[in-house]
């Protein structure tokens, strides 16, 4: 059962449109951390900390995450801390385009929760992070299966791109679960 500190931030972070991902998303998210055996997780995208928190009360794992708007890492350091979580955590602070190409780190599972935009761009630098048998998690990936409003259409087809790429590559083994607004789920097969 979820603590029940942490599911009203999340809660009030839904009400106030500050993003975390869905109740769905964040279950398959603890499950796919506790099958893969995550030691290290990588998340592209920290807003509060809530999903980076959540999966670090449920185990051991350290987390690297990266944000580049200040006020959510301001909010994402407190949460940390009123967690008793921070000595887990590494957040990193700036674009993901800059800090990922710097990453040495191996990852068991990626949470890729960034600008959409930026997705298919990131899926390189996600590969070379994530080890073999690791996973992973992109979110939002069925944002527009109801249609597309005409001012969208650009980020849909980086969407749709950035799928078809992940798909492609033979490397992963790619499922998209219909939970939030689609969760891409990739299972990377071998080293590279
Ligand atoms: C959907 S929210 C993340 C929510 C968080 N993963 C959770 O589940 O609680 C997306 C976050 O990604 C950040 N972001 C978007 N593009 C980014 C980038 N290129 N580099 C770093 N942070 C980025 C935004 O500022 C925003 O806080």
């Amino acid at each position: 059962m979820m603590n029940e500190r942490l599911a009203a931030l999340r809660a009030a972070a839904m009400e106030e449109r500050d993003p975390t991902c869905s109740d769905g998303v964040l279950s398959v998210l603890l499950n796919k951390a506790e099958r893969v055996g995550a030691k290290h997780i990588l998340e592209i995208g920290t807003g509060r900390g809530l999903t980076s928190v959540a999966l670090l009360l449920q185990s051991d794992a350290c987390v690297t995450t990266i944000e580049r708007e200040p006020a959510r890492i301001a909010a994402a350091r407190e949460n940390f801390a009123r967690f008793g979580v921070s000595d887990r955590v590494a957040l990193l602070e700036g674009d993901a385009a800059d800090i990922l190409p710097c990453l040495e780190d191996v990852f068991d599972l990626i949470f890729l929760d960034a600008a959409k935009v930026q997705y298919r761009r990131f899926l390189p630098e996600c590969k070379r992070l994530l080890r073999a048998g690791g996973v992973l998690c992109a979110d939002d990936v069925l944002l527009f299966s109801d249609g597309v409003p005409p001012k969208r259409r650009m980020l849909a087809q980086h969407i749709g791109e950035f799928l078809h790429d992940l798909q492609a590559d033979e490397a992963f083994t790619t499922t998209i679960l219909p939970v939030g607004k689609g969760l891409a789920v990739a299972r990377k097969e071998r080293a590279q």
